[in-house]
């Protein structure tokens, strides 16, 4: 997998800025979990769009210490936060509640409340994993949450004390299964296993919706100094597409891989049952894949279908030049 072009790196807690593209307005925004996938992405996309960028990985602003999120936001003067720093690790969460509901929910409800004192726009991320997987059929913003493990309860309960800290202006991001050159993910994973010749399989009968990190960042961007500044609630950001599985995900990565030139000994990605991953701690849920509706009336135009997404990002960190 190549690096991310130049501007993805922030100097810890460092103002940075530059006036590479035209944007509305200057905003000064401040990113919690620059270290992350998305953080990354975000840190890179607003200092490019020519923002003043201060990013905090978890070493410069742990969620779970309450005294550090007031120390480093009191003294900071900014427009808006976006939050992308959460525990991901279904299973680690599993193992750890407390850790959990530390970083997921109090950090969360904290960090809402100082963005409500300063007047400030907060945006959240959260995940599709709050729904509960059962019934089949894109997910709405409108159904409730009825999370099935320890990971969802409390990034369920994080969006519900940030929206009351903020009474509603935050927005809450729903993503799911991020991809995107800050961190490597499930494609990344497939074309270095399948570079090495290995046997590849992965569940068939667990579904939602690849999304890419780099078009998420643009998508918020009117959410971010354009006409959705003010918009709050629950807002879902996925791809276009019917209902994915990571078997199907697997097999089209390596198939558009090979599209692009990139050599692979291993060309098929065989199925199996969520039922036989016994490794895994904590319950998944089954039908998860979101409805974007919501997101495209927005936007004004639908995000476009995730084998788009992804076959650009594959062309552009992992072909040939
Ligand atoms: N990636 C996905 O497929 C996906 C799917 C659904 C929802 N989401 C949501 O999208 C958001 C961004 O996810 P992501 O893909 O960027 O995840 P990620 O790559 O795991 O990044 C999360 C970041 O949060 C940091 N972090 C963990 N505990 C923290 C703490 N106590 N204080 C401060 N930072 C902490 C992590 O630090 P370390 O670098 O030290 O681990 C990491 O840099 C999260 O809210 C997640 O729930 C992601």
């Amino acid at each position: 997998m190549k690096a991310p072009i130049s501007g993805a790196t922030l100097s810890t807690g460092i103002l940075d800025s530059s006036q590479s593209r035209p944007h509305l307005t200057f905003m000064r925004v401040v990113i919690i979990g620059t270290g992350g996938r998305v953080g990354g992405a975000l840190a890179r996309h607003f200092r490019l769009a020519g923002h003043a960028v201060m990013g905090f990985d978890r070493k410069a602003l742990d969620l779970t210490r309450p005294e550090i999120i007031r120390d480093r936001l009191m003294p900071l003067a900014f427009d808006t936060v976006l939050l992308p720093a959460a525990l991901t690790s279904l299973d680690y969460a599993e193992d750890h509640p407390d850790e959990a509901q530390a970083a997921n929910v109090t950090g969360p409800a904290l960090v809402a409340a100082v963005c409500a004192d300063r007047g400030a726009r907060l945006i959240h991320f959260s995940t599709d994993y709050v729904y509960d997987g059962t019934a089949l059929g894109p997910r709405k913003e409108t159904e409730l949450p009825a999370p099935v493990s320890v990971y969802a309860r409390t990034k369920a309960e994080g969006e519900h004390q940030v929206l009351a800290a903020t009474q509603g202006a935050a927005l809450i991001a729903r993503v799911s299964w991020v991809f995107g050159p800050d961190r490597p993910s499930f494609p990344d994973q497939m074309i270095e296993q399948a570079k090495t010749g290995a046997a590849l399989s992965a569940v068939d009968d667990k579904f939602s919706m690849p999304t890419s990190a780099l078009d998420l960042c643009q998508w918020l961007e009117p959410f971010v100094d354009g006409p959705h500044r003010t918009t709050g609630g629950i807002v879902n950001f996925c791809q276009a597409g019917a209902p994915v599985s990571w078997q199907t995900y697997g097999q089209t990565t390596l198939d558009l891989a090979a599209t692009l030139g990139i050599r692979l000994r291993t060309r098929h990605v065989e199925g199996r049952p969520l039922a036989t991953m016994t490794a895994f701690k904590a319950t998944r849920p089954i039908h998860t894949t979101m409805d974007h509706q919501k997101l495209t009336g927005l936007l004004g135009t639908p995000p476009r279908p995730w084998t788009d997404a992804l076959r650009d990002y594959l062309r552009t960190y992992h072909a040939p030049a």
